[in-house]
């Protein structure tokens, strides 16, 4: 087989054999596909697309271009959960402990954050001591004692996905759907789920700005989900704004913390409660959704997930009494973006408040970036509420003072107000399965 051939093969329409998926991934991985060869072929998928039996192919080759886990040693049906990332969705935070507390184990492999979008490894390194890497043992040990462990995505992990996602970053080509549902769903098969919970966003702080492409991708997902034998579900859910109230690494543990205790802001709570919902139907801990809702609703209301998070942190060398007494580190520098009339808010841009978070210290501007744990953004307001002129609607943490005038000129980009209340949006679309 050659490379130049397949690529004109794709170039010109054709659809790829298994061999000819396989020949490509692993010639890309061993080195003998040179980069240019793997960028043209990427620019024909781009253009040409893949049928879903390729996709599903391209998926499996690259989940076994690495390390795979195997959970079959668990108890319990392994139920995975990926977003695809938003601005202040500490959902994996929240719902781990809820789902785990329900009897649905959860080993999560976690990225850092990047760009405007935060990573569930950042957020945790907030709490002192938090160890996110693991040894495979003490991890699956983990796992079977305690329900939950969540550590960085480890480098043996789909290393087609870490070399061709560095290539697709500089050739034009990350926003090709065959391309994103491969790379998602090869590190949830790698990493062993036999059922996957996808949480898919649409709008201006998502990675799909419109509903229509949000559901393409669902769709892809879960057509590759079924062909590879794996429940799969994913829930599409706006990200017009942030979700929750904190947007920041230490800010969102805290706000994560409250939800636990019962006082969460209903949005980050509603959506936990869907895709946790998923995740016990495939998990088989429930019949359907509605008794899913209610197990996992029980468990904020009689500290069961609370105890389960606790036990989580502390299993991770978290402190907990930092976590306890919330003296997690929280950036010095306050400041507070105050409305300058009065009016309803008709949007906090989720987008520009991630930008703004980033700029603060919150996020990685590059890979490379050191973050500012304790930096970032405060929602006192969200979407529809009423303000008085002169109340504050964002406050906004960091440690540097040049930042803090920089934040302040975004978040007047970022707010908009209004005569008129918004009319309503919900924030969960569909589902499809
Ligand atoms: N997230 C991924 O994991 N892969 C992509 O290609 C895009 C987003």
């Amino acid at each position: 087989m050659r490379m130049v051939d397949l690529i004109e093969k794709k170039r010109d329409g054709g659809m790829l054999t298994s061999a000819e998926i396989r020949f490509i991934i692993q010639g890309y991985v061993e080195g003998q596909i040179p980069d240019y060869q793997m960028s043209a072929w990427a620019m024909a998928v781009f253009f040409r697309g893949m049928e879903t039996a390729e996709i599903a192919e391209l998926t499996l080759a690259m989940a076994e271009s690495g390390e795979q886990l195997d959970l079959s040693g668990l108890d319990g049906r392994f139920v995975d959960k990926h977003s695809t990332g938003g601005v202040g969705d500490k959902t994996t935070l929240l719902l781990s402990p809820m789902v785990a507390a329900c009897g649905v184990p959860i080993a999560k492999m976690s990225g850092r954050g990047l760009g405007h979008t935060g990573g569930t490894i950042d957020k945790l390194s907030s709490i002192p001591g938090f160890k996110v890497e693991l040894e495979r043992e003490e991890f699956l040990r983990q796992v079977k004692d305690v329900g939950i462990a969540v550590i960085s995505q480890s480098g043996n992990i789909v290393p087609a996905d870490k070399k061709l996602y560095a290539l697709r970053d500089v050739t034009g080509t990350v926003p090709s759907i065959p391309l994103i549902a491969s790379s998602v769903m090869s590190k949830k098969i790698a990493a062993g789920a036999q059922g996957i919970v996808l949480d898919v966003k649409f709008g201006s702080g998502a990675f799909m700005a419109t509903l229509e492409d949000a559901r393409t991708l669902a769709q892809t997902m879960v057509g590759i989900g079924k062909t590879l034998g794996r429940d799969t579900i994913a829930v599409l859910s706006a990200m017009d704004q942030p979700l929750g109230k904190a947007i920041g690494n230490s800010l969102e543990v805290l706000e994560v913390l409250e939800a636990l205790q019962g006082k969460g802001p209903q949005d980050l709570v509603e959506l936990c409660l869907e895709l946790g919902a998923w995740m016990l139907v495939a998990g088989r801990k429930v019949q359907n959704t509605q008794e899913g809702r209610q197990r996992l609703q029980e468990t904020l209301e009689n500290g069961q997930a609370l105890a389960k998070f606790r036990e989580f942190v502390k299993a991770q060398g978290g402190d907990l009494n930092a976590l306890e007494q919330k003296s997690l580190p929280v950036a010095p520098l306050r400041s507070s973006y105050l409305a300058p009339s009065a009016g309803y808010i008709r949007s906090i841009d989720a987008r520009k408040v991630g930008r703004l978070a980033m700029i603060l210290g919150a996020g990685r501007v590059t890979q490379e970036s050191e973050i500012d744990l304790g930096a970032g953004v405060y929602l006192n307001k969200k979407q529809g509420d009423w303000v008085e002129a002169g109340e504050p609607v964002l406050e906004l943490y960091t440690s540097s003072e040049g930042k803090k005038a920089e934040g302040l000129a975004l978040a007047q980009e970022a707010v908009l107000l209004g005569h008129e209340k918004p009319g309503f949006i919900p924030l969960i679309e569909e589902v499809i399965s």
